[in-house]
């Protein structure tokens, strides 16, 4: 038993008694010179090195996002997709959209069965649920167009971390085991496959390193053609998914203007349609302004009812007016205009709640824990990254590529599978967000920077689905309104709204000193959860310092910097 126990050991997770590499995460520090926020310390301390040696914000995020995709499984990844917004030294802004796509034999009724009701899962697991991915063609652009030192030496870090081992964190222990059942349904083995991983169990991921190598040699080519591609169309062909060698040839990340927004003296920087991050942080953030937040204090009855009915009417908008820009005609120049978005909150009122009945889009359910990636990263000279990449649910659809050794996402059930029916964030939407061959599905994520009278003045974003782009913007108003510090401002407990259901969701703390109980009786509806989103950031302080603060919400939140 014993002699097998070994040879597990030596197939599957490294066995050495000391543990190759060790880490304590820490949640908040103030840095001279640079600083990362990230989801996991091998991954901020990759970023760091770079940086150190002198690479820079772009640098670090390639070589991050790499080494996220072997020590951050559950969200870090290579066969997933995300968006970057990106502010230069000298304030020249970009975003990049490498969101996934729909595959060319995807098709608007895939998940409906014949009775036109949406098939419980086939969003969500196994092969139909995957989008061609878009991340090694995001980080490759990136690198190609901002990047200093060698692509090769960016992936190595994370090559060794595969090849060589590490030691698993707690939590992605916890939630291995938890997904234990759903890797067997969709794979024979993965190194993961050993459900008695148990403290301080190092894992070697050698069909991974072996992946990482093929990008390394080939950049994008190592991913989208050659023997990678062969795998992934083979996983796909093993498992009815629709994946083909033509999809992943062509597909293509695309540099976009970021969404902006000023508020009071601040400029919001955020992510465009194929997410409705940007324009939903951009239209609670106008819908919000007038109000004199700061004088009704933080989560007072008066500022939760501002800042909720915001969110329930950019919700609203959301689930008729967002999608693929490139596939429906989005209006967001109509979403963002503030004549408009004022008379979004007209006929709001302080002493009763709105509905979602009667609030409906303008005129132009939680059920598994969520995971995502989001870095928030300043060099040296001032560069700032803000990208959330993520495979959706945790392990994506649980299908790892066999002999590739990765997870792909679940990214499908971001469309709309059928009008008004919820994906697993709960969000509706409509012709929008149907599914079409080539088209991306529509987001939350919301990677966002913020400026200060034209400087730089934060990096912000989090994991969360339907709760990244509210956490985004109650993180923001608790520095620019409450006055809190950073880290104070990342750790106070959030609520949520998203139009429909109609209903506040609220952290235990949330909402305290009966506040709650004023709001319901105004008829507001509340359901109480755990936690939402998982906010990374940076901010500038006054005298230059980079005050970064990770999320208590994760226990693997870190922040790194010099
Ligand atoms: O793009 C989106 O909005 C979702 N696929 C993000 C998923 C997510 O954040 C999962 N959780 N933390």
């Amino acid at each position: 038993m014993k002699q097998l126990y070994f040879l597990l050991c030596l197939l599957l997770v490294g066995c050495r008694s000391e543990p190759k590499v060790d880490y304590e995460a820490q949640k908040s520090a103030t840095f001279t010179t640079a600083a990362v926020a990230g989801p996991h310390p091998l991954a901020t301390r990759t970023a760091v090195e770079v940086l150190r040696r002198g690479g820079n914000a772009i640098d670090a995020a390639v070589a991050m996002q790499f080494a996220m995709a072997v020590v951050f499984p559950r969200a870090g990844n290579i066969g997933g997709g995300g968006f970057l917004v990106y502010r230069a030294a000298d304030g020249a802004t970009l975003s990049l959209d490498y969101r996934e796509t729909a595959p060319a034999a995807a098709s608007r009724d895939m998940y409906l069965d014949t009775a036109g009701n949406v098939t419980e899962g086939l969003s969500t697991r196994g092969h139909l649920a995957v989008g061609v991915p878009g991340t090694v063609a995001g980080i490759a652009a990136m690198h190609e167009r901002l990047g200093t030192l060698p692509w090769a030496e960016l992936l190595q870090p994370a090559i060794d971390f595969a090849r060589d081992g590490y030691r698993l964190s707690e939590s992605e222990i916890d939630r291995l085991k938890r997904y234990h059942a759903d890797f067997n349904e969709f794979n024979e083995t993965t190194p993961f496959s050993d459900s008695t991983l148990g403290a301080g169990a190092q894992v070697k991921q050698p069909d991974l390193a072996a992946t990482l190598i093929r990008i390394q040699e080939a950049g994008r080519d190592g991913f989208y053609t050659g023997e990678t591609a062969d795998l992934i169309v083979a996983e796909m062909e093993s498992g009815g998914g629709l994946i083909t060698r033509d999809d992943l040839a062509a597909y293509a990340p695309a540099w976009k203007e970021p969404i902006t927004k000023d508020y009071k003296g601040y400029r919001l920087l955020s992510m465009p349609p194929s997410s409705s991050g940007g324009v939903a942080l951009a239209q609670m953030a106008e819908m919000v302004e007038p109000y004199p937040l700061g004088d009704y204090g933080f989560q007072s009855v008066r500022s939760v009812q501002v800042i909720a009915e915001a969110m329930r009417r950019a919700y609203a908008d959301r689930a008729e007016y967002l999608g693929d820009a490139k596939f429906y005609p989005v209006p967001v120049d109509s979403l963002l205009d503030d004549a408009y978005l004022r008379q979004r909150m007209a006929d709001f009122r302080f002493d009763t709640a709105g509905t979602s009945v009667t609030t409906v889009a303008g005129q132009v359910a939680m059920k598994e824990n969520f995971e995502t990636t989001h870095i928030s990263i300043v060099d040296s000279l001032g560069n700032a990254v803000s990208i959330t990449t993520t495979l959706n649910g945790n392990y994506g659809s649980k299908v790892m590529v066999d002999g590739g050794g990765f997870f792909l996402n679940n990214e499908m059930d971001d469309f709309s599978a059928k009008p008004g029916v919820p994906n697993m964030f709960g969000l509706v939407g409509k012709e929008a967000n149907a599914i079409e061959p080539g088209k991306r599905m529509l987001s939350s994520m919301t990677p966002t920077i913020v400026e200060k009278e034209g400087e730089l003045f934060m990096v912000i974003g989090a994991p969360g689905g339907s709760t990244i782009i509210t956490a985004v913007l109650q993180t923001f108003l608790n520095v620019a309104e409450y006055g809190m510090e950073l880290p104070e401002a990342v750790a106070a407990p959030r609520f949520h709204h998203q139009w429909l259901p109609d209903q506040i969701l609220y952290e235990t703390d949330a909402l305290a000193g009966g506040v709650l109980d004023s709001l319901t009786e105004l008829g507001y509806q509340f359901r109480e959860v755990n936690s939402m989103a998982v906010i990374k950031a940076v901010r500038v302080l006054p005298d230059g310092s980079l005050q970064a603060a990770a999320d208590p919400r994760n226990p693997d939140d870190d922040v790194e910097g010099y």
